[in-house]
């Protein structure tokens, strides 16, 4: 059950942390679209643990490996399956964790829910699923590019220290560990990240992800609502606790005089002046670019002592040792625009039926 994403452009992802692999299988994707494993290399790239001082030190190279729905470099309509190999796990740290609760996890919640799990590295409530997201966003990006669509993501938030920015430039945030726009700013989240982590704490933050080029006219009334399917493939991403579009909780301090954002006639085109709808109205896009920002936790494992409880009910403490991000916002860029491309792809395959004139 759910591990299966979308309506017409459609993946589903497999495997676990200390598992011999993980992947996905990407469904709905047309033919004769150009793509080869360096697409979805690149992607995977940015997502890969241990690319920089402050991610978690695994060293896993997640490498991309076709193994369908590909031929003579182009896509053929059938599902493409792409397979990514685990190879630096390193079950032996988790082996006292196997009777305990980890504060923060998944742990008790599956237990809960099935009475087992794969306890290595959190089994399949591991945030190594999202290797099989990116796989998917990258041939979902890919598509969306013949529509003229772009998508970047950025850390706006870590701890306290916080960039209010509009413009961007996409090589200055790949071009600083923490992918934030502004390199003074990023210079202060990475001592926020680098002191958690000598604490032996972790620290949020917040993944702000852009969409330009969309079209107005994508997206559906209230039940697959581009906003409601956007807000749940964030929130299904791990360690994310909450999603805003546009303004968002903004929006709740504001005026309408303020809020509304006042159309314009531009280049043959409506356009609004403003975007604190974060370009979409009525579940459908406006035409400016789709503004959303979610809120990613303070990583759970942390070397500070903390109480917890065994499987058969013990009052315990635990220290979560071993490889772990002290912030998992820098990659989880990656991760909310390829959730952001697999909503849009969808979207843009449904709107194709929307109209006959
Ligand atoms: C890119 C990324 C990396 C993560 N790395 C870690 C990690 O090293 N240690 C950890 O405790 N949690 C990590 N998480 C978060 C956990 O996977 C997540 O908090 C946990 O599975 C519980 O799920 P929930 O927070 O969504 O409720 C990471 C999340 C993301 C998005």
């Amino acid at each position: 059950m759910s591990n299966t994403f979308g309506r017409v452009f459609r993946f589903t992802t497999w495997g676990e942390s200390h598992g011999p692999a993980i992947g996905a299988v990407v469904d709905g994707c047309p033919a004769g679209l150009p793509l080869g494993e360096a697409d979805i290399q690149r992607e995977l790239d940015r997502r890969r643990p241990g690319q920089s001082r402050v991610t978690t030190q695994r060293q896993e190279e997640d490498r991309a490996e076709i193994l369908s729905g590909v031929f003579e470099g182009h896509t053929t309509g059938t599902p493409i399956s792409v397979l990514i190999r685990n190879k630096d796990a390193d079950p032996s740290k988790y082996e006292p964790l196997r009777e305990l609760y980890r504060p923060g996890h998944a742990d008790f919640t599956y237990m809960a829910k099935w009475g087992r799990r794969d306890h290595r590295g959190g089994g399949r409530s591991s945030a190594r699923e999202s290797a099989g997201r990116v796989a998917a966003g990258a041939i979902a990006k890919k598509l969306l590019a013949l529509q003229g669509v772009s998508i970047v993501g950025f850390v706006s938030r870590i701890g306290e220290v916080a960039w209010e920015g509009e413009a961007f430039d996409p090589a200055v945030i790949e071009s600083n560990p923490v992918r934030c726009p502004d390199p003074a700013t990023a210079q202060r989240m990475e001592e926020a990240i680098l002191a958690a982590r000598k604490a032996g704490d972790s620290v949020g933050g917040v993944v702000t992800v852009v969409a330009a080029g969309v079209p107005a006219g994508w997206g559906e009334p209230y039940y697959a609502r581009l906003d409601a399917d956007l807000a749940s493939a964030m929130m299904g991403i791990h360690a994310v606790k909450g999603v805003e579009i546009g303004a968002g909780f903004r929006a709740a301090g504001m005026r309408g005089s303020r809020h509304n954002d006042p159309f314009d006639y531009v280049g043959g085109r409506v356009t609004p002046r403003t975007n604190n709808a974060g370009g979409i109205l009525g579940g459908i896009s406006s035409g400016a670019p789709i503004v959303v920002r979610f809120a990613v936790k303070p990583t759970s494992s942390i070397l500070i002592e903390q109480e917890t409880v065994s499987v058969s009910g013990e009052r315990r403490t635990v220290k979560v040792e071993g490889r772990h991000d002290p912030c998992v916002a820098p990659r989880a860029v990656p991760i909310g625009e390829a959730m952001m491309a697999v909503v849009l792809a969808d979207h843009w395959r449904l709107s194709l039926g929307s109209r006959v004139d």
